[in-house]
């Protein structure tokens, strides 16, 4: 009954293809029919050019025509984009957010991710979130495609409809990571997901509960695309690395003036939150947006615990 990775496939691949088919059959009609006039209107042939003056026929013929062809493409593209505005009531809903430059998925459990996981033959609905900038999430496997704009939630809809692993890109140019800022869909059995969920689920209660110093801060900085910019094994990304970062005397600049502090839990609070007041020297300003509204102060303890333990 279908085909293809999504619910959205086949409408949107027969589309494609009415249109291709079309203008390849008027790209080929009309080189042959300018080849034919060259030869047959040639200069030595017939050297004086004559005037054709009304033809009601051909004039109701050449609007007749491709109205109706115009036509045609409008009726299937509609009937392929309108249920794709419309999604089933009883579908899964899950947060998507981008930001410069990583994606993040929230279920409706509080489950976070940085990879779309998702039921087979379910209707997921995301609710698109932006925090800075325009971006654009698209699955090209589930021909879908929607932009992120900040201030106001866009959604999307779809089926998976074949259990793998789909790429997921962001399709805005958004600054200098843009090329970076992908992720994967993965699509799984209702069973082998509720197992995933399950676990997941668990492995984030136990994590805090056995009090492995440091996890509850790693799962927050996989989840808000702190790892795009800076790295936990000493290579220099858009922003500094995390290792050895608790402690470590560095120099920054404030307004032009520069200092050397030692970084400390208030000063990585203040980093998290006015990531453009203190520079690191060797960086710049404008790469990172403040998390103010995205990170309480007991999630950046958090951080600040675990960035402690990358010696
Ligand atoms: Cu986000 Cu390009």
């Amino acid at each position: 009954m279908y085909s293809g990775a999504s619910n959205l496939v086949t409408t949107t691949d027969n589309v494609f293809f009415l249109i291709i088919g079309i203008s390849v059959f008027f790209l080929i009609g009309i080189s042959a029919t300018i080849i034919w006039f060259i030869i047959r209107y040639n200069n030595k042939k017939h050297p004086v050019a004559e005037q054709i003056h009304g033809s009601l026929t051909l004039e109701i013929v050449w609007t007749v025509i491709p109205l109706i062809l115009v036509l045609i493409m409008f009726f299937y593209g509609w009937a392929g984009y309108s249920p794709v505005r419309d999604a089933p009531k009883d579908a899964l809903n899950i947060e998507a957010t981008a930001r410069m430059w990583s994606w993040s998925f929230k279920y409706p459990n509080g489950v976070q991710t940085d990879t779309l996981i998702i039921p087979l033959n379910k209707a997921v609905v995301l609710d698109l979130i932006s925090i800075d900038v325009v971006h654009s999430l698209y699955i090209p496997a589930f021909r879908i495609k929607e932009d992120m704009v900040p201030g106001r939630t866009n959604k999307m809809w779809f089926i998976g409809q074949k259990t793998g692993t789909y790429e997921l890109f962001c399709a805005e140019y958004c600054g200098l990571s843009h090329s970076y800022m992908f992720t994967e869909v993965k699509v799984l059995e209702q069973q082998e997901y509720d197992n995933w969920m399950a676990q997941r689920s668990d492995t984030a209660a136990q994590a805090v509960a056995m009090a492995v110093p440091g996890a509850a801060g790693r799962r927050l900085i996989e989840v808000n695309g702190c790892l795009a910019c800076h790295s936990t094994d000493g290579s220099k990304l858009i922003g500094p690395t995390f290792k050895g970062v608790y402690g470590q005397t560095i120099t920054i600049s404030t307004d032009g003036q520069t200092r050397q502090i030692t970084v400390d839990d208030a000063y990585i609070t203040k980093s998290i939150y006015e990531p453009d007041v203190d520079i690191v020297e060797g960086y710049r300003k404008g790469q990172m947006q403040s998390y103010k509204n995205q990170l309480n102060d007991q999630q950046v303890q958090q951080i600040i615990e675990y960035l402690s333990t990358l010696k």
